[in-house]
């Protein structure tokens, strides 16, 4: 089964005065991951709905491999659901549950069969089969709804927050799996998370959204590196963010004064209001610190473990600093209230619109 394209024009959707979506285009690639990260309330649910049918725009077409689909009922647009509480039938056993949608396709007995034993190898839950839903974990459970929402190939599967009822760990199980899933069906799939960890994990492309606009559009390695202001800066991994007073022209670059007092040297600036945004991990500590345009003298508050790497927060100057460093028994073992040195470079300075 190959992906299908999914364009967007013009798409819009108001309730009465609400605009809970802005016009939006917008194209997903065949067989594109594609996730939509965004706050609470910022649209994402609307723009899935468009894709299904269940919310049609008030305004613009939604193309699917090309066709307008947008006066299609939703019954008949093919597309496979899976929701966080998109309850199994109760009284179905699982293999009932997965040929549900082939029996509604009026499918013969042998393929279902077939079909069924596919997806649920697919999701290596071949072996419970004849349990009823309640006899499985929350994982499980899940997985049979995605077993149920693509046995059929459907080229388009749209999840909506699938792993947002799952505790941690759970969750970044389930993320391998469903990224195989994807590599094994191949269908297009757009996935809505407020998570921006499992957007970065799963996607392709990630979009932003914030209040019914796409803030930006990007890989996860792209919006991280280059966010195009300070909300993506924010919203996609931590980030030391500075308002900015004051920016004047230096030789090998600009000079700022934050709003905190700090001076700092960046690579560029940029018109009108600003902020300044250091990734904590692009800062050094201790004697790695030295050298680099931007150096302050500081003191550790505290020092948090977790695997790999070191949080620390650093004051520098009454303003704090998030700073995370590799681990390893010699190196950045600093406690809290120790005097550190800590430096970045200009080209780590990234000064944004505000
Ligand atoms: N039936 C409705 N009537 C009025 N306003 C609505 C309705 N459904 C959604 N909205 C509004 O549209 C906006 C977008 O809602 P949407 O459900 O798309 O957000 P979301 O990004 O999915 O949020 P969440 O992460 O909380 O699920 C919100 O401001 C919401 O209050
Ligand atoms: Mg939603």
């Amino acid at each position: 089964m190959r992906g299908a394209r999914i364009e967007f024009r013009g798409v819009s959707r108001h309730y009465g005065h609400v605009v809970a979506l802005h016009e939006t285009d917008l194209t997903i690639e065949p067989g594109e991951f594609f996730a939509l990260l965004g706050p609470s309330g910022s649209g994402k649910s609307t723009l899935l709905g468009a894709v299904t049918g269940f919310t049609p725009p008030s305004s613009g077409q939604v193309l699917i491999n090309g066709k307008n689909v947008t006066d299609v009922p939703p019954y008949r647009r093919n597309i496979g659901m899976v929701f966080q509480n998109y309850a199994l039938f109760p009284f179905m056993t699982v293999f009932q549950n997965v040929a549900f949608p082939l029996q509604t396709r009026k499918m013969p007995k042998a393929e279902i069969k077939q079909r069924v034993e596919r997806s649920l190898a697919m999701v290596r839950l071949s072996d419970m089969a004849g349990r009823l839903p309640r006899q499985l974990s929350g994982g499980q459970q899940q997985r049979i709804a995605l077993a149920r929402a693509s046995v059929y190939d459907p080229p388009v599967l749209l999840m909506d927050e699938p792993l947002g009822a799952l505790d941690k760990n759970l969750r970044e199980e389930l993320q391998d799996e469903i990224r195989q899933f994807h590599r094994d069906v191949g269908a297009t799939i757009i996935y809505v998370t407020h998570d921006q960890a499992e957007a970065a994990a799963l996607a392709d492309r990630v979009a932003i959204l914030r209040a019914g606009r796409l803030e930006q559009i990007g890989t996860p390695r792209g919006l991280y590196e280059n966010p195009r202001n300070g909300f993506v800066a924010g919203f996609l991994g931590e980030a030391n963010r500075f308002a900015v007073d004051r920016i004047t022209d230096e030789p090998g670059g600009v000079r700022l004064a934050t709003r905190e007092g700090l001076t700092l040297a960046a690579a560029r600036g940029t018109a009108g209001e600003a902020i300044v945004c250091v990734r904590p991990e692009r800062i050094a500590i201790g004697e790695a610190a030295d050298g680099h345009a931007n150096s302050f003298q500081g003191t550790v508050i505290d020092a948090v473990f977790s695997a790999g790497s070191v949080r620390y927060r650093v004051d520098v100057a009454g303003c704090t600093l998030l700073v995370r460093a590799g681990s390893d028994r010699t190196r950045n073992a600093f406690d809290a209230g120790a005097p550190v040195h800590v430096g970045w470079d200009r080209d780590d300075a990234l000064v944004l619109p505000a």
